[in-house]
């Protein structure tokens, strides 16, 4: 079970790379007004969310030692990525604003991942 638990943790951080390696690609972009939702972005948030909740069954099923708060926060943000990328996915320009809170949220994702115990 362990080994499974550390095989979706690896496809989680893949999750990661996709999407904040999405919105890195488009950093330029965005200081022009040029940037948009590039598909990996949309494919790692859709990552994040199908392998946190394999993450949290494992988990259960192992010895149920999880933080269900941090896990709901992280819920929460990834919702608000994953509504963002999904509407603005066809566009051809997307605000900095926007684009911007989807970094931002990736990266508070990632730091209350590795932050709060
Ligand atoms: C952009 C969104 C997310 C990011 C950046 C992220 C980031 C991370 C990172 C870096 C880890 C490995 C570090 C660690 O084990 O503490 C991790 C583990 C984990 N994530 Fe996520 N995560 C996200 C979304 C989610 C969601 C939506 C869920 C659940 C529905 C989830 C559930 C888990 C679980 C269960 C673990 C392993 C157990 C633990 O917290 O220690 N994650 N996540």
């Amino acid at each position: 079970m362990d080994v499974l638990i550390h095989v979706f943790v690896g496809l989680h951080i893949i999750g990661i790379g996709a999407l904040l390696g999405g919105f890195l690609t488009q950093m330029k972009a965005m200081r022009a007004g040029a940037a948009r939702m590039v598909p990996a972005m949309l494919h790692g948030a859709l990552t994040m969310l199908v392998t946190g909740v394999a993450l949290v069954g494992l988990n259960q099923a192992n010895d149920g030692s999880l933080n269900n708060t941090k896990i709901a926060v992280k819920m929460a943000l990834l919702i608000v990525i994953l509504g963002l990328v999904y509407v603005k996915r066809d566009d051809e320009r997307v605000s900095p604003g926007v684009l911007g809170t989807v970094g931002l949220l990736t990266c508070a994702n990632i730091f209350i991942a590795v932050l709060w115990v």
